[in-house]
């Protein structure tokens, strides 16, 4: 239907007679002459309709934007004057010899042809239109040649991609399973994956030495700026690997995408243990372009007469930390109230800090609503042992260390943010040695990754003390996102039923749900290893944006929802009763 696209059309085509299709961006009426700014996927380029070309003409007249239009003419030079330099199309024009109307328009709900800010759910119940803007547009291509990037690096380092399946059984990686009803087995039901973690896993068994897949996951949780509830992993395992092969790998691959599509060179990772990430940034999910860290002040305050540090200071399950933020006593009274909301609202108690006018006089260069509660030498400790300079604020977080470390860790990422503390455009970590378990509110012990993943100690030492162990396990983070994560496999069949048996599994259950792995397990399984980078979340890294889902063509809002096609719905009751299936759900 077409020659040229129209953003590729220049000064090299003057003369030739070229057709081009696209969306009319614009329409101008200049002085008789009728000027049409189409629109495709490479770009925008300018068609004139002369009067004199009757027919043509009068279906420019009807023309409005967004209509999709054919047009055959003539390159040729546009007037002095009238050069567009910016664009890449703009020393060019083509006088039309023939128009067709290929699909007429109803007014767009927002413009294409400007920006604009429009509310979000508008966006996606006219995603068709959304996707036309051009930074959606580059956004979507973006992705698709970040996945070419990924397929092409994996392929030449000799993985194979494989399909793993959708319709499944429950593979526990945390959150809620999204369950199918099986029409030929009334009262069975499939699982969609929450990762092809089994799968992968058995594909080493099966001698597939690497595999890697462009994986969609499907997890029902509690959806974040950063979390779809249907989402893609490049899920990636290898036999008879070492944790740090995996790290190599991984981390190449990183370091490519950055260096073609954001043309940056990465650093080496930072490789932080686990409890280090807690206690000096409250979270394993630091974002080092920060230079903020959560100072440990608990024995410098444990015999203070101030409760709200002395008390969570004695405690074990507790601490008290304190974060120097450089320059930060031009912080007003009013932005210290906002920071006390922002970590009361995460379940801190509340926000001390104290102002540092001059550090060379304690007595008198200081500010604080907590100065008559600590002695002069124990602000003098925590000036030394924070090294703090004149003009540097610092803040207190006292409490349980859950509270202390979500909600100091969120006022760090607040604080760079804020006050634009970013010290490098990128700031890539592993984060390694992380413990095999955590303790939940009911003090049941619950896997930190997943139940598939080798623990570092003995089998002996594990059934012991599970609480102490450490997983071979590593997460990689960037900018402050979580953008992958991964461990070393158990490969004996017996260390996988003693992680069934702490984590409450019985035997029958172990069998009823993992009875496959068991058994293939026994059968002869390579030491094997992998991870799995949330694509997402690297594509929205590279395209600068914080929201998941603007690098999502067609994605889900917070409740899970797709505004475009109003999924999830109703179905007929007839649908339900072939699948045995009664709702107890009562409208409200
Ligand atoms: P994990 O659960 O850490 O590991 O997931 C791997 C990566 O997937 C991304 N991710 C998400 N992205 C968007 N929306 C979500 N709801 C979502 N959940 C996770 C994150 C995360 O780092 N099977 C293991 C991997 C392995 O062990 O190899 C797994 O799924 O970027
Ligand atoms: P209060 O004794 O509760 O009036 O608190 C005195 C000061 O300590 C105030 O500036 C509070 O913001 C601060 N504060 C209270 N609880 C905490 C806490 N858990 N962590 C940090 N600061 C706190």
């Amino acid at each position: 239907m077409k020659s040229h696209y129209c953003g590729e059309i220049t000064s090299s085509n003057l003369k030739e007679e070229v057709t081009i299709c696209g969306w009319v961006h614009r329409r101008r009426d200049h002085g008789g002459v009728i000027f049409l700014d189409v629109r495709d996927i490479k770009g925008i380029c300018q068609a004139v309709v002369n009067p004199d070309n009757k027919e043509s003409f009068k279906l420019a007249e009807s023309i409005r934007n967004e209509y999709v239009v054919q047009i055959n003419g003539v390159v040729r030079n546009r007037l002095e004057g009238t050069i567009n330099k910016n664009m890449h199309t703009g020393e060019i024009e083509i006088e039309v010899k023939n128009l067709d109307i290929l699909s007429k328009a109803n007014t767009p709900v927002f413009p294409i042809d400007e920006y604009q800010e429009v509310n979000e759910d508008v966006r996606l119940k006219n995603r068709v239109l959304d996707l036309r803007r051009p930074e959606m547009n580059e956004r979507i291509i973006t992705r698709s040649k970040i996945t070419s990037l990924i397929r092409n690096y994996l392929d030449k380092n000799d993985f194979h991609e494989i399909e793993t399946p959708i319709l499944t059984k429950a593979t526990p990686e945390g959150a809620r399973d999204y369950i199918l009803p099986s029409r030929v087995q009334p009262g069975s039901f499939y699982a969609l994956p929450q990762s092809p973690q089994l799968f992968k896993q058995l594909l080493m068994m099966g001698g597939l030495n690497k595999y890697y897949q462009i994986a969609r996951c499907f997890r029902d949780e509690d959806l974040r700026a950063d979390r779809q509830p249907e989402f893609t992993q490049i899920d990636i395992e290898a036999s008879f690997v070492e944790q740090k092969e995996i790290m190599q790998i991984s981390e190449k691959m990183i370091k490519n995408i950055i260096k073609e599509f954001c043309d940056e060179t990465l650093d080496k990772f930072e490789v932080l243990n686990w409890h280090d990430a807690m206690e000096e940034y409250g979270c394993d999910k630091p974002d080092l372009r920060i230079p903020l860290k959560l100072i440990e002040i608990s024995d410098l305050v444990k015999d203070e007469e101030f409760k709200v540090f002395a008390e969570p200071a004695k405690d074990q399950n507790s601490r008290v930390v304190a974060i120097r933020v450089p320059n930060g006593n031009s912080l007003s009274r009013g932005q210290i109230d906002d920071y006390t909301k922002f970590v009361s609202k995460l379940g801190a108690k509340g926000l001390a800090y104290i102002k540092i006018n001059d550090v060379k006089d304690l007595e008198n260069g200081i500010q604080s609503p907590i100065l008559k509660f600590l002695k002069s030498e124990t602000i003098s400790n925590i000036v030394d042992v924070l090294k703090v300079k004149t003009n540097d604020l610092i803040f207190f977080g006292a409490g349980p260390q859950s509270v202390v470390n979500l909600s100091m860790s969120s006022l760090i990422k607040k604080l760079g943010e804020d006050l634009n503390l970013y010290s490098s455009k990128w700031a890539p970590c592993w984060i390694v040695n992380f413990p095999m378990f955590e303790e939940n509110a009911e003090g049941d012990l619950t896997p930190l990754h997943h139940p598939f993943t080798l623990p570092q100690c003995s089998k002996k030492e594990l059934l012991e003390d599970p609480k102490k162990s450490i997983a071979y396990a590593y997460d990689v983070v960037l900018n402050g996102y979580e953008i992958g994560g991964g461990s070393l496999r158990i490969f004996d069949k017996d260390m996988q039923q003693s992680i069934f048996s702490i984590l409450n599994i019985s035997k029958e259950e172990a069998d009823k749900k993992f009875g496959f792995l068991l058994k293939a397990l026994s059968s002869g399984c390579p030491p094997h290893g992998g991870i799995a980078f949330g694509l997402d979340r690297i594509i929205m890294l590279v395209t600068n944006t914080t929201n998941i889902r603007d690098v999502i063509a067609f994605p889900k809002t917070q409740s899970a929802t797709c505004l475009l096609t109003d999924a999830p719905s109703k179905v007929e009751k007839e649908q339900l009763e072939e699948l045995k299936i009664i709702s107890t759900h009562k409208e409200e």
